[in-house]
């Protein structure tokens, strides 16, 4: 499971002379490149089928890298670091002009994150220690073709991406399981663009107050906040608890095979239906949930059913990713 000294070092060679690698981090796994190098950062793009106005996360092994890639950072965003970093936050910052538009979609904000990773971590130590001066970073998207389900495995990321990508490190499952929580701290008041697994409980401890959300739709200012997004092949429909028995009678009248996925268990006992447990609390939901849209994908079965969650903030990333993967399921 944990990488090899030479692991590590052809990962370097190859970010070195500007190829993919793939890598784990706490939250979904990264295809990465070298941040600074615009036509090694292209090959993520084609690698994924990604539009290229989407702007990407710049990794870094630690806060003194902030300064290379960021300028007029505010007070609130080193106080975000300091909590946070290494982990599962994005910042949006003001971003130094040498930052290629290949990596910021032409925007004049960067995207910044140090991954709570020990592989993601030591990869980027060594990244940085193999070009003593220079900005070392690693833009790195979800590493699944454009608008499928992120990968949580090094096997996804295969299945994903295949020979599209040399060197994939595995660092096991993600411990998260979905992405980053992105705040803007480039225009004053921080903004969260997308919620993630810190709570806003937390963020309202460190920031005084809770954060505006803003989730655009459609803008590729974010490119997790297109309406479809994290999509599995098979129809995905999310149903509310209250009718979820009845739905799944009509369909099993119609000869449909559902897959369910829901945090209860089922409303009644020898449901012909594939029925998918998670678990009942937002951290473990989110932990399971990716892998379980990826097994249900390959259930053989007409319909994904999703029951819809509790409407409370602490559930609002998990229900934002199923509501997205809803609108682009199907192939859609
Ligand atoms: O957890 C994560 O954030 C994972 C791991 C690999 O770090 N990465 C990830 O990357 O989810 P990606 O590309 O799938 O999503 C990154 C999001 C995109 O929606 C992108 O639009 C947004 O970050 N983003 C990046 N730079 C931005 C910027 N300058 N302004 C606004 N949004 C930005
Ligand atoms: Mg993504």
């Amino acid at each position: 499971m944990v990488p090899s000294a030479a692991d590590f070092a052809r990962a370097v060679e190859l970010l070195l002379a500007g190829e993919l690698v793939g890598l784990p981090t706490e939250t979904v796994y990264g295809l990465g490149a070298d941040a600074a190098n615009p036509a090694a950062v292209a090959k993520i793009f084609a690698a994924k089928g990604r539009p290229a106005d989407h702007p990407l996360i710049v990794h870094v092994a630690g806060h003194d890298a902030v300064d290379q890639w960021a300028e007029q950072v505010p007070a609130v965003a080193w106080e975000l670091m300091e909590t946070f970093w290494p982990g599962p936050l994005t910042l949006i910052l003001k971003k130094q002009a040498w930052v290629p538009d290949a990596v910021t979609g032409g925007q004049e904000t960067v995207g910044l994150r140090v991954p709570g990773h020990p592989v993601a971590l030591e990869l980027l130590r060594r990244f940085a220690a193999a070009r003593p001066g220079a900005a070392a970073g690693i833009a790195a998207p979800s590493a699944n073709r454009f608008g499928r389900i992120s990968p949580t495995t090094a096997a996804h990321v295969a299945e994903e991406l295949g020979d599209a990508v040399p060197l994939i490190l595995d660092g096991g499952a993600c411990a998260v399981g979905i992405e980053s929580t992105i705040i803007d701290c480039s225009r004053g008041e921080p903004v969260v663009l997308r919620p993630g697994h810190i709570s806003p409980q937390h963020l309202e401890a460190v920031l005084g107050r809770v954060p505006a959300i803003e989730i655009s739709h459609g803008a590729p200012r974010v490119s997790g906040s297109l309406e479809a997004h994290y999509a599995p092949l098979t129809p995905l429909r999310l149903v509310a608890g209250e009718r979820l028995l009845d739905f799944l009678n009509a369909q099993r009248h119609r000869g449909g095979k559902c897959a369910v996925i829901s945090p209860n268990q089922p409303p009644q006992a020898g449901m012909p239906h594939v029925w998918r447990l998670l678990p009942a609390d937002p951290v473990g939901y989110a932990h399971d949930l990716y892998a379980a849209l990826r097994d249900m994908d390959h259930a053989g079965v007409d319909l994904i059913v999703v029951e819809s969650l509790p409407t409370g903030a602490e559930w609002a990333a998990v229900a934002d990713r199923l509501r997205r993967a809803a609108a682009g399921s199907g192939g859609a």
